[in-house]
């Protein structure tokens, strides 16, 4: 049988009751939570293929799409939503980028994914997708109904399943996160991992987002990232990423910590390598300048100038 385009072949695996870990050929993790009335996608990739299509091969229930945060392999796919959700600070980065900077940037995560660490879990050489067939063009007069998403806000999914959102600054001025009682999960982006960037607020601002996640720690059993490339599909981060980036953050703002010298998985275009701190398995990239409160945010004025280059 003939390769049907776009495809909804996405990888996926229901790893609890009514939660599906739906994959974007190894760059990206999206989450579905179904409820007896609605369902819920947590972010939309960049969007290769048809989302819609797979997920409506899961549930045929009305859809509230929320997104964690501004970046092009969590946000781009938005645009093929009629609504999402996503924090005011964020919003600006919710453009119809091209075919050429959704095609490059999906490149380089898959080159990190294969390349660069180990990808034992990787079915990638069987993947049904073409990247000309599958990654085309977001319609640029149909943009998104943008809803604003903040903190402590609620979704009722029905069936006593209620998701609430919490905003989380560090790796974007607006990242947010979803805590799922019912699943006992909590969905935190790019908010954790063990290869954490956090360059767009203060080291302080990121160790009080990740204290946030660990005060709700009677609320879930298991933290789900935005890219299994830190775990396995449908597994959780291992129980030492929280607590070893809590005491990371606190050894930076100490003076502490230890700074080593890491190849860039940009260096598709030859980027120089960068420059972490580390401890155990945990590294996290930081901005010196920017450690307290009162270094300031970064400028998101900058990142809309960046995102606007890009899709150009
Ligand atoms: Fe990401």
């Amino acid at each position: 049988m003939a390769r049907q385009h776009p495809t909804t072949l996405f990888p996926m695996v229901q790893f609890k009751k009514d939660t599906w870990e739906i994959d974007e050929f190894d760059c990206i993790s999206m989450f579905l939570l179904i409820g007896s009335e609605r369902a819920m996608l947590i972010d939309c990739g960049f969007g290769m293929g048809d989302l819609e299509g797979a997920i409506r091969g899961i549930t045929d229930k009305p859809l509230d799409v929320v997104v964690t945060h501004r970046s092009v392999d969590h946000v781009a796919g938005a645009w093929k939503f009629p609504e999402i959700y996503i924090h005011p600070l964020d919003r600006a980065s919710v453009l119809p980028y091209s075919v050429a900077t959704r095609a490059r940037d999906f490149g380089i995560i898959r080159h990190r994914q294969h390349d660069c660490l180990p990808s034992v879990y990787s079915l990638h050489n069987l993947y049904g997708y073409e990247v000309e067939k599958d990654m085309l063009p977001l319609d640029p007069n149909k943009p998104p109904v943008i809803h604003d998403l903040y903190d402590g806000q609620e979704f009722d999914l029905g069936g006593g399943r209620v998701v609430t959102a919490y905003y989380v600054p560090g790796h974007s001025p607006g990242h947010m996160m979803f805590l799922d009682p019912y699943s006992r999960s909590l969905f935190v982006g790019d908010m954790l991992n063990y290869n954490l960037g956090v360059a767009a607020a203060p080291v302080e601002c990121t160790l009080k987002s990740l204290r946030k996640m660990e005060a709700l720690a009677d609320q879930y059993d298991d933290i789900y990232n935005g890219h299994h490339d830190f775990r396995a599909l449908g597994a959780p981060l291992e129980e030492d990423c929280l607590p070893t980036a809590i005491s990371l953050a606190e050894d930076i703002l100490a003076g502490r910590h230890t700074m080593v010298t890491v190849p860039n998985f940009f260096f598709n275009y030859d980027w120089p390598p960068v420059r972490m701190a580390v401890k155990d398995r945990n590294y996290i990239g930081f901005k010196s300048s920017m450690l307290w409160e009162s270094d300031g945010m970064d400028s998101t004025e900058e990142w809309v100038k960046r995102f606007e280059l890009e899709k150009a």
